[in-house]
This record gives C-alpha cells, structure tokens and sequence, in this order.
C-alpha cells in the first residue's frame, strides 16, 4: 500500500528551517497499542464514561474507582514499546536549532523513545500528585489502601494528569504557546484537534505565519486549514518524511 508522498516543497522548507514545533496526540501512540480516546470502537471515550473517570467530581464520588482505573492505563502503556513514529521524532529533534515536542499523551512515550525537550500539556500516568494539597508526591509507603495517601497530609493520592475541567500546567502551556507562534514549521500529528486549549496551537503557529503540517488518517476540523495534510498513519509517514528529507541513513526502519 503506497502511503501519501512526502511534497517536495515540504521537505525543502524542512531542510533549511531553524525552529520545529510538533503537537502530538493520541494517534502517535495507536501503533504502539495504547488506545486513543474518541475513536469509535477502540477509544477509550467509547467504552468508558469521562465524567466518572476524568473529572475531580469523578475522583471525589469514588476515588478507589479512578486509581484502579489509571492504574489499568498505566499497565497497558508499560507493555507497549515506542513505535517507528515516536523514533522519528527523536531524529528530527536533533536536526533543527530549537525543536519543541508538545504533547497531549500521558504515555511517556515520547521520553522512553529518546526525545528530551517534551512539554507533557495534560500530565503523565507514572506520577502521583496529592489531591487536597495539589502538589507532586515522589513516592508513599507500601499499603492496602487504595488510593495511597499523601505522606505529608494524608489525604488521597491522585493521577498527576489534567482533568476534564481543570487547567493545564501554566508553565507548559506558556511554553507550548511561544514555541507554536515562533515555529517556522509547526505539526499537529495524530490529534483530533478538538481539545482545547491545545487545539488552539496550530491556529496560533497558522497566524504567526507558520507552515502547518497535519499527520492523521482521518480528516480533523484542523484539516482545511493546514499548510500540507498527510493522510496516514504517523508510524509510517514520519520515518518516511525522515528518510526523504535526511536521506535513508537518517531513518529508523
Ligand atoms: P483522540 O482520540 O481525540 O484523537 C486521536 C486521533 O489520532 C484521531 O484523529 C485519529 O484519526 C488519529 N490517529 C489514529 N491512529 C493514528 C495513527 N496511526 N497515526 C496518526 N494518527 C492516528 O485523541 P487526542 O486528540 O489525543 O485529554 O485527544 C485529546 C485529549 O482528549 C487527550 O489528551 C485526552 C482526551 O480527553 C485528557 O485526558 C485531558
């Protein structure tokens, strides 16, 4: 099956851009396994219900239910493996003067990849934070007690991952909004851009005047708008887009 051809012109203006900005998604992660939210069938939305499971008011009614429920998604992302979309990030951040991985995923995926300046929009799995005081716990002894409970309070231990009706971490989100207005090249890849704040970005990058790059098999409300839409699954496009631009030795195949 041929996947969509990377254009010329994009691969042109990739050689000689200075500043990379990349948006990532759940989609990124499809083919290492971990499910994506609004897909109908297999996205977690589908199967579970976010207002029992993704809001405070969620963890206030039955906070046993939503850690055990994280700790489900925590399992599953510790059997998956980065896949050849994940790799090909970490190539492309070593070709560019400032290149800035955005992410909406919870995963670590990213991380484990090899990718270094990740900014994580919505949180991360692997961490705990104390709900009453809202701040990070490294780690909390060994108990029945499910959720655990802070070790400097002792209220209840939470997810650290932005919640429906919470605000996103202040300082990624600044940085995430000055890296899309200063991209010369900004991607919003497997995302269905319909999650804001983030979903703003690439309308951000779009105005400073940035060349837009989506990477999504399905078409997404950001689509009309893109400078360049690549229509395919971002484990095959982006080795690819790579190899093309780098030459095959930059590829991870
Ligand atoms: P969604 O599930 O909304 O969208 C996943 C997107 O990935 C869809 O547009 C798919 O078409 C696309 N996709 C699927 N497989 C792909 C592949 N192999 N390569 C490229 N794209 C692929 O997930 P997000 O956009 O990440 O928030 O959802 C945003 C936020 O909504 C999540 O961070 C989460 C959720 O509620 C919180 O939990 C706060």
């Amino acid at each position: 099956m041929s996947e969509t051809p990377i254009p010329a012109e994009l691969a042109a203006r990739l050689r000689t851009a200075r500043r990379v900005a990349v948006l990532t998604g759940a989609g990124i992660s499809a083919e290492s396994g971990v499910p994506t939210f609004r897909e109908a069938q297999t996205g977690l939305w589908a199967r579970y219900n976010p207002e029992e499971l993704a809001t405070p008011e969620a963890f206030r009614r039955n906070p046993k239910l939503v850690w055990e429920w994280y700790t489900w998604r925590q399992e599953r992302v510790r059997q998956a493996e980065p896949n050849a979309g994940h790799l090909a990030l970490v190539e492309m951040e070593g070709r560019f003067a400032e290149f800035t991985l955005i992410t909406q995923n919870v995963d670590g995926l990213h991380r484990r990849a090899g990718s270094h300046n990740i900014l994580e929009l919505h949180g991360n799995l692997f961490r705990a934070k104390c709900f009453s005081e809202d701040r990070p716990v490294e780690s909390w002894p060994d108990g029945a007690e499910i959720p655990p409970r802070c070790p400097r309070c002792g209220g209840l231990l939470r997810p650290d991952v932005v919640w429906f009706g919470e605000m996103l971490p202040t300082s990624s989100l600044r940085a995430a909004e000055h890296a899309a207005v200063t991209a010369e090249i900004f991607f919003s890849i497997g995302t269905s851009a319909l999650v804001y704040p983030a979903a703003d970005l690439p309308f951000n990058a779009l105005a400073a005047g940035a060349t837009v790059v989506e990477i999504n098999p399905q078409p997404t409300p950001l689509s009309p708008h893109v400078t360049f839409s690549l229509n395919g699954a971002a484990g095959k496009i982006l080795p690819a887009l790579v190899a093309q631009v780098w030459g095959d030795a930059g590829s991870h195949s």
